[in-house]
């Protein structure tokens, strides 16, 4: 096994020479930049993450501008990063930044963790590439490498357990290095995303493969390095009502709920039928033409959907307009925070008549 008083020397020495150097967060020492690409990065990679990081630090080039915006702003913004809870904390943070910290961050990890959606291992990144605390991060690339690294030390522990849990904060904390605490923790990012990856690892470009137990197990034979199990993806299926003005191009959005799937988004109206769905249409007008549009798929990390648009045109019936729905021209509804999929769909057909 690895020496833990080796390991952080080691992986400070290869982050240098072969990690990742030239990302646009890691230009200066900003914690707002920092802070923005580490929410960001949390459940995307950084190849997406990239245009997105540019397209909001030209918006809202500071906490104090992202906390003066509108939710429904930043969440456009976000469309199509998903899980966009992300972005309603993120817009949540900035505001407790100004209210309660002045606009500024505060200076260590422990109070960083204390913001919305700000997590131990979130709080140590930022904390550690921000001002160089020496702080231990554990997401989970970071554990399937300290999960392999240091398999005997973990043994005995059920994956995910709240024992190997806390095994894996302690071995962490263990191994940081006196020095080089940013090239450290981006080390463990580099490695964890680009050689000791879920699948198909690269060891042979590993500076820990010769004393790897993780590696020693794959043998010859080339069987896969031990991982958590995958969770499974339920299925679910749901008709988009795509309800359309006869006489103008305006299209019926709702605002769905805070929890659940693509929370506080814009949305057309989902059902669990055709049917359901022609029901709300006659609610919201006399229906005039109606068609099935293709299905299609959508994952999401825990559900397979699919989607089946169904277009109406209808006649509106006069109704008061609400902050949770209306009627809104394509370019008003391009403009919202739309789930990635509507968006597509709406992008592609926008200008069309139902058939
Ligand atoms: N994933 C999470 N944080 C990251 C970072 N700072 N660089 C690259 N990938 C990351």
């Amino acid at each position: 096994m690895i020496a833990a008083a080796d390991f952080g020397p080691r992986l400070v020495a290869w982050q240098r020479a072969h990690g990742r150097h030239a990302l646009p967060w890691q230009r200066d020492r900003d914690p707002y930049r920092v802070w923005l690409s580490e929410i960001m990065l949390q459940q995307t990679q950084v190849a997406t993450v990239l245009a997105y990081f540019e397209r909001f630090v030209q918006r809202f080039p500071d906490v104090r501008a992202l906390a003066a915006a509108e939710l429904d702003e930043v969440l456009a913004l976000w469309s199509g990063l998903g899980y966009y809870r992300r972005a309603r904390h993120l817009h949540q943070c900035a505001r407790q930044l100004v209210e309660r910290h002045g606009g500024a961050f505060p200076r260590d990890a422990r109070q960083l963790a204390a913001l919305a959606g700000i997590g131990r291992s979130t709080a140590a990144a930022i904390a550690a590439f921000s001002f160089g605390e020496r702080a231990a991060i554990l997401d989970g690339n970071v554990k399937r490498v300290l999960r392999r690294a240091f398999a005997p030390a973990l043994q005995g522990h059920a994956v995910d357990s709240s024992a190997e849990l806390r095994a894996l904060w302690a071995l962490a904390e263990a191994l940081l290095p006196a020095d080089g605490i940013e090239a450290y923790t981006q080390g463990l990012m580099d490695l964890g995303a680009t050689v000791c990856r879920a699948r198909k690892p690269d060891c042979a470009a590993c500076p820990f493969a010769a004393d790897c137990p993780g590696r020693a197990a794959v043998g010859a034979a080339g069987a896969s390095l031990p991982r958590a199990p995958r969770r499974a993806r339920t299925q679910a299926h749901w008709v988009l009502l795509w309800a359309q003005d006869s006489a103008t191009p305006r299209l019926w959005l709702e605002r769905r709920p805070g929890t659940g799937i693509w929370p506080g988004l814009w949305c057309l109206p989902t059902h669990d039928s055709a049917d359901a769905a022609l029901r709300q249409a006659h609610t919201l007008g006399r229906v005039d033409a109606h068609a099935t549009l293709p299905p299609r798929r959508h994952l999401l990390t825990h559900v397979e959907l699919e989607l089946q648009p169904l277009r109406v045109a209808l006649t509106p019936r006069a109704r008061a307009a609400d902050a949770a729905s209306g009627w809104f021209t394509p370019d008003e509804a391009l403009a919202l925070g739309l789930p990635a999929p509507v968006r597509r769909l709406l992008a592609a057909h926008a200008l069309r008549e139902p058939g």
